[in-house]
Parts: C-alpha cells; sequence; structure tokens
C-alpha cells in the first residue's frame, strides 16, 4: 500500500498561541502539529527527533488498533522505552480504522505543553451515503489551555493541599486549532492583546463536514455554533445514524465528526464557542470563540449571534444517551463474557500524603526501563503490582465493570480497541445493556461522576493495552491499568523490531548519565 511519510524533530521553543508567552513542546515548531492524513489501509510513517535536551518522549496515535504493529502505539513503559534526548525513531503502522483523531506525546503530560495534532483517515467512498456532505472544512481541535509548562502542573496537582491541586489544575483559556484572544491584565507573563481566533468559511446551503477533537488537558468541552444545528455521523472512530443536536459534549480524546447545514445568508457571520463543564454544571473556565464567515462578510468585524440553547437530552450522561446511538456496521458482543473484571475508581492520600489515583487500590507507576510488552515477549508475565498489569490469558471475550468512586466524571481511554459500551450512568448498574444487539462502541467513554461503566471488548489483539482516564494531569496520577492479552502469543509469536531493543539500550544510556 501507500506509505506517508513525515520527518518531525520535537524540540523546545517559546509560543503565545493565545497572546501569552510560555515554554512549549513543540514538533517542527508550530502549534497545534502537523495534520496527519491518509486513507484506510495506507502505512504511515513518522521518523520522531528528539530534540529535547533533558526529557524522553514518545508518540501515541489514539484511537488506532494497531494489530499489526503492537509495539508501535507509543506508551513508553508499556510497549517502548522513551526515545532519548538526541535520537531517532521511526514509527510505522496501519491507517486501520477510519475518521477522526489525533496525535500525542504519551509521555507522562507533556502533550499538554503542545506536543500534539490532528489525525484524519479517509474512508471508503461508499460511506458516501451516510456521510453527507459538501465540504470538509477539517479538525476543530479543541484544547483547554495553561499558561505554564506541564511538569511544573504535574508536580501541583499531586500534592498534599486539596484547593491547590484543584487550582493547578484548572485552565487559563480555552482554544479553537491553537488560537483564541486573553486579556493581558489577567497575567504576569508577557502578553501582547489581539492575538485573534480562528476563522471558518461557509458557503450557504451547503452542508460542512467538521471534525470535533477534544485535545485537552482536563475539560470536558461542550460545543455548539451559534444558530445552527450540528447533525453527528460518527463518535471517535466509529460511524453512527445521523442524529441531531443544539450542542454537543466530547470529554478528553473524545472525537465527533457533525455535518453543519449552512443556513446563513449571505455577509452574516456566527460564533463557534466551546465551554468546560463538569457534572453539567459551566466551570468558571473560559469560553473558546471562533468565527464563522458566510460569503461577503466583513471578517474584520467578529459575528453578533446568539448562543444555542442547550436542548441536551440528560447532561448527565456526557455521552449522548446510548439507548440513541447506532453504530452503521452492526457488531453483537458475545451474551456472557468469558472473564469480567471489577475495577474501582478512586482519589486517596497515599504513604507520603499527596494525592493520588487509585484503580482498586493501586495507583499506577511507570517503570520506563523495562516495556511490559517487551518483559512478556521474553516470556515474563508477572510484574509489581503497581504496574497494574491485568493478564487476560487466553480469553475472547471481556468485561470490565468500572465504579466511579468520585463525584466527578472521567474520559476512559482503551488502546488498541474499540470497546463495546454496555452500560453508563449514575449510582449503581442494575445488570441492563444499552442495545445487546448492536450497542455503541468508541475507544474514549465518559463515565459519569458517582457512576458506573460497563464496557466489553474482543480479545483478539495479542498485546498490551493502557486503560486510562485522559485527563492529563490524571494519567500521570496513576488512574491506569493494563491490560494484557494472550501472553502466550506475545512470547511465542511476537517478532519485536530491533529498534525497540536499540531505542532501550539508548534510553538506558541517557539515565545512567542524568
Ligand atoms: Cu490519547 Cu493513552 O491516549
Amino acid at each position: 500500500g501507500v506509505v506517508r511519510h513525515y520527518d518531525w524533530t520535537i524540540s523546545r521553543k517559546t509560543l503565545a498561541p493565545d497572546g501569552v508567552e510560555r515554554p512549549m513542546i513543540v514538533v517542527n515548531g508550530a502549534f497545534p502539529g502537523p495534520t496527519i492524513e491518509a486513507n484506510w489501509g495506507d502505512w504511515i510513517e513518522v521518523t520522531v527527533t528528539n530534540g529535547l535536551e533533558d526529557e524522553g518522549t514518545s508518540l501515541h496515535w489514539h484511537g488506532l488498533l494497531q494489530t499489526e504493529t503492537p509495539w508501535f502505539d507509543g506508551v513508553p513503559g508499556v510497549q517502548q522505552c522513551p526515545i532519548a534526548p538526541g535520537s531517532t525513531f521511526t514509527y510505522r503502522f496501519r491507517a486501520d480504522l477510519y475518521g477522526t483523531s489525533w496525535w500525542h506525546s504519551h509521555y507522562s503530560a507533556q502533550y499538554s505543553s503542545g506536543v500534539l495534532g490532528p489525525m484524519i483517515i479517509h474512508g471508503p467512498n461508499h460511506l458516501k451515503e451516510t456521510e453527507d456532505y459538501d465540504i470538509d472544512l477539517g479538525p476543530v481541535l479543541l484544547t483547554d489551555w495553561y499558561h505554564r509548562a506541564y511538569f511544573d502542573i504535574v508536580e501541583d496537582v499531586m500534592g498534599t493541599d486539596i484547593n491547590s491541586i484543584i487550582a493547578a489544575g484548572s485552565s487559563e483559556n480555552n482554544l479553537i486549532n491553537g488560537k483564541m484572544n486573553f486579556n493581558c491584565s489577567n497575567t504576569n507573563l508577557p502578553c501582547t492583546e489581539g492575538a485573534g481566533i480562528s476563522k471558518f468559511e461557509f458557503t450557504t446551503g451547503k452542508k460542512h463536514r467538521l471534525r470535533l477533537i477534544n485535545a485537552g488537558s482536563e475539560g470536558q468541552q461542550k460545543f455548539s455554533i451559534d444558530e445552527h444545528s450540528l447533525t453527528v455521523i460518527a463518535r471517535d472512530f466509529v460511524p453512527v445514524e445521523p442524529y441531531t443536536l443544539n450542542m454537543v459534549s466530547l470529554g478528553i480524546g473524545q472525537r465527533l465528526d457533525v455535518i453543519v447545514e449552512a443556513t446563513g445568508s449571505s455577509g452574516s457571520s456566527y460564533f463557534m464557542r466551546s465551554t468546560i463543564e463538569t457534572n453539567c454544571t459551566r466551570s468558571s473556565q473560559p469560553y473558546a470563540l471562533a468565527a464563522v464567515y458566510y460569503p461577503d462578510a466583513n471578517q474584520t468585524a467578529l459575528p453578533n449571534s446568539t448562543p444555542q440553547p442547550d436542548t441536551r437530552p440528560d447532561c448527565t450522561k456526557p455521552d449522548y444517551p446510548l439507548e440513541s446511538t447506532v453504530p452503521i456496521y452492526k457488531i453483537t458482543p458475545a451474551e456472557t463474557p468469558d472473564l469480567t473484571y471489577e475495577i474501582e475508581l478512586s482519589l486517596a492520600q497515599n504513604s507520603s500524603g499527596n494525592w493520588v489515583w487509585f484503580m482498586s487500590g493501586s495507583s499506577f507507576r511507570v517503570n520506563f526501563n523495562e516495556p511490559v510488552l517487551i518483559l512478556a515477549n521474553k516470556g515474563n508475565t508477572s510484574f509489581p503490582s503497581n504496574w497494574n498489569v491485568y493478564n487476560s490469558g487466553n480469553a475472547t471475550n471481556v468485561r470490565v465493570i468500572l465504579k466511579n468512586l468520585f463525584t466527578v466524571g472521567h474520559p476512559m481511554h482503551f488502546h488498541g480497541h474499540n470497546m463495546f459500551e454496555l452500560a453508563s450512568g449514575t449510582g449503581t448498574w442494575d445488570g441492563t445493556i444499552t442495545n445487546p444487539e448492536n450497542p455503541p462502541r468508541r475507544d474514549t467513554h465518559m463515565i459519569p461522576g458517582s457512576g458506573y461503566y460497563v464496557f466489553q471488548y474482543v480479545a483478539d489483539n495479542p498485546g498490551v493495552w493502557p486503560f486510562h482516564c485522559h485527563i492529563a494531569w490524571h494519567v500521570s496520577g496513576g488512574l491506569y491499568v493494563n491490560l494484557m492479552e494472550h501472553p502466550d502469543k506475545i512470547a511465542q509469536n511476537m517478532k519485536i523490531p530491533q529498534i525497540m531493543h536499540q531505542t532501550c539500550r539508548d534510553w538506558a544510556a541517557f539515565s545512567n548519565t542524568t
């Protein structure tokens, strides 16, 4: 097949996306990073040079299955060692699903400093029937925005005082495609007023496809376009029967492909807006705005339009009520799983008084030097308990019942699979399964606060797959397990390329000198 090749260098740079200068870590000098674009079935090859002097890096291709190349999923300590400063590493993987997604650093919360960008994979043409649109306007990347480097925030959110933890985790701004204004009187940092907002052009009477991506660090986004409605045609990499809403919610890591019918007249303009919401309440964190202009509109003036009313059916279920979500391609999960994990998610203080996240009593800690997949390839099947490895052996249908003992929801992301979303809600699961013949599926699901999320997957992808909260501060805080499937096949059949071992040697050499 076709190979799409990219050459990237990761480096530090001071940038000011919203007018406020801050230290960033970026790919090829820009934020947002480059867009990956491919057709379904193509190979994508990304050569990454780590131009940071003092820290590792590693890139993850969010939502792809990596069935042919489970070692290129990009999670340090799980599938690979970090790419050491000065080293170069080439990822090579198949565009094995299609739709809208993003790529990002999976090294600590490094992506929050800017190492992220969109990924668009075009599907087969016969989808034209369900993807009914005229113009593809491309990615609409939503990122809550911080004026500090990620490392300082990670330290603060794992502190001992709960109020400073909450303050440290809250964003200063919210960007659409890397742009937004900021009121300079609210910062002591070097700041220029009027950085500007992103602009989109609509053509009257046409249907526009927008690819919404929540690539932020903490906030759940509520997105709308004034005086326009949004018809959802895909959630993550899964096409669904279209449904229309005034506004949509996206947890971090989630994507929605929406069609917007351009009902405005020429000369008119409207705001696109995204706000941060927790448990149905708008947070005090800022709005993101962008402008939509029709032909002949004055693009130097800001729109003067009316926000959409919030008529979402049930905001306590941040993912659209599952009962109404029907994947176009029907897959019926096994009625009885071979194996069920019950996992409890909680926040508590560790022995040194720091607040960290626990999954069934164990807060995940990473060991960069010995990736689980490489150890499993050498035949190891037992690991330190705080690596949170769940070995499902040769089970085929695995169910996870996740209970959220915390009051706020979490965007739970699973690598290497789409999850059958069997049930989700507040309180305790009553055993009912949503649309058992064809349940909704996606790779990131918002578990409600004080609630449950039940999912099932087909363990057909030998490898070690993280299942974690996608809030950057929670990933680093241990809200993370690794689901290992078919260890026999990993040990006996998997041919891990030499580059994976070389990368670990380079990393060991770097860590020994620091
Ligand atoms: Cu978007 Cu574990 O990743």
